[in-house]
């Protein structure tokens, strides 16, 4: 997980969101962080030290002064930690980090903190909405600090509006962001995900079993590394990642048209959809209807889209899956050869724990150049992981295209 290990500093200020910060510290914990918390005098108002003492196993920051309080502790906590995240930040805290007033022991460490800040404003709309409060986040990022804007829905004082504590899972992401390596920062990667629907009438479709679940890990581990990510998903029941620009669509076509649009400022295009290689002939305007005989459905072949993509090819990387039932190895070459890519990532499809729908899978990369290599199962965000690896030592000594 990439929380393993790291030292993470969660501030908390006095806002009803408080109690959100508590399952924040717990999915944390969980997931390997040393979390060290610190409480301004308002948040202990919501929730008390003793939850989060529970949770995390460590003492909680609530002072600057008293007894087994070490002097310097103020200066160091924002210093020997991996990143700081202030969640709930409340317009106070926000105007005195911004403005630099340390009169509390949160403040202080924030005044004297070396390390990545994530800020996670809650509020009330009309309060977040106030100029004073959008010209010191906008002074806090100009100086660095990431902020996580609020989310839209009602709000506890009753209002609906900009102002709501972002989701936990997107407080996760982000914070993970900045714990992790920036190996491919500066990159715009091209993923696509998911299954194609090739429409037949107004309610049925041909399609395949692809959850979309190995793409989406893909496109959330580029983000987490630094690149600015585009998915383009076909249909699927997964919640867009967090910072990783979607665009969905539906059959292999419109799959096509995004990419030609897409690719020409990609650095790298990892298609790991499981495009229909067939289309209905046509289309009808209204449900077929049952009949006595039997109907034929004649389809027609779907352009071959990465195919299609690697002759436009100027400087791309271009990695392909190959969703395979026999021979891995040599199916897998074949495909590499035949589309013109730099890698396929070779994956058997037809047992339980691997291929479609699953959280696991078992792949071989195979490279243009070099050795193919041969993965144990694992999850598919590892195996995310593993690709990434490959495409940003590849991507290593070139200069990123931008978008
Ligand atoms: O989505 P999940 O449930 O997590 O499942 C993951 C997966 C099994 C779908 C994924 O790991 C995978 O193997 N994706 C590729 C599926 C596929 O279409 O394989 P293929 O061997 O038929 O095609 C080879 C490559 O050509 C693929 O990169 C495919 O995207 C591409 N292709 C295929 C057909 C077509 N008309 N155009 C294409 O570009």
């Amino acid at each position: 997980m990439h929380f393993n290990g790291k030292r993470i500093l969660l501030g908390v200020s006095g806002g009803i969101a408080c109690y959100k910060a508590v399952e924040l510290a717990r999915r944390l914990v969980t997931a390997g962080a040393q979390v060290k918390v610190v409480m301004t005098k308002g948040a202990q108002e919501f929730v008390t030290p003793l939850t989060f003492a529970a949770i995390t196993g460590q003492t909680v920051g609530t002072g600057l002064f008293g007894p087994g309080i070490h002097p310097l502790e103020h200066i160091w906590l924002g210093q020997q930690v991996d990143a700081l995240i202030l969640a709930p930040a409340t317009a106070n805290l926000i105007g005195k980090f911004a403005a630099g007033i340390g009169d509390d022991l949160l403040t202080t460490i924030l005044l004297a903190a070396t390390r990545p800040v994530l800020l996670c404003p809650a509020m009330n709309c009309e309060m977040y909405a106030n100029p004073v409060v959008q010209e010191n986040l906008a002074r806090l990022e100009h100086r660095g600090v990431t902020v996580l804007r609020p989310g839209v829905g009602p709000l506890a004082c009753g209002a609906v509006g900009y102002g709501r504590l972002p989701e936990v899972e997107d407080m996760l992401a982000a914070l993970s962001r900045l714990v992790s390596p920036q190996d491919l920062a500066g990159r715009h990667l091209l993923v696509t995900a998911g299954p194609t629907h090739e429409d037949l009438d107004p309610v049925r479709f041909l399609t395949n079993r692809s959850s979309g679940k190995m793409g989406y890990a893909v496109a959330k581990a580029a983000w987490r590394r630094g690149a600015e990510v585009t998915l383009v998903s076909g249909p699927t029941a997964l919640p867009p990642p967090y910072g990783v620009e979607v665009v969905q669509v539906r059959a292999a076509l419109e799959l096509l048209a995004v990419l030609r649009e897409r690719f020409p400022t990609a650095d790298a295009l990892i298609m790991a959809a499981a495009v229909s290689d067939y289309r209905p002939e046509s289309l009808a305007s209204t449900k077929l209807k049952r009949g006595s005989r039997a109907q034929e459905l004649r389809l027609v072949q779907n352009p071959d889209i990465v195919k299609e993509l690697a002759a436009l090819k100027t400087h791309q990387v271009l990695v392909g899956f190959a969703a395979e039932t026999g021979d891995l190895l040599a199916e897998g070459r074949r495909k590499l050869e035949e589309k013109n890519l730099d890698l396929i990532v070779a994956n058997e499809v037809n047992r339980p724990d691997a291929g479609f729908a699953v959280d696991t899978n078992e792949v071989t990369l195979i490279p243009r150049e070099g050795e193919p290599l041969a993965l144990p199962l694992m999850s598919k965000d590892e195996v995310a992981e593993r690709l990434l690896d490959w495409l940003a030592e590849r991507l290593g000594g070139r200069e990123a295209q931008g978008g």
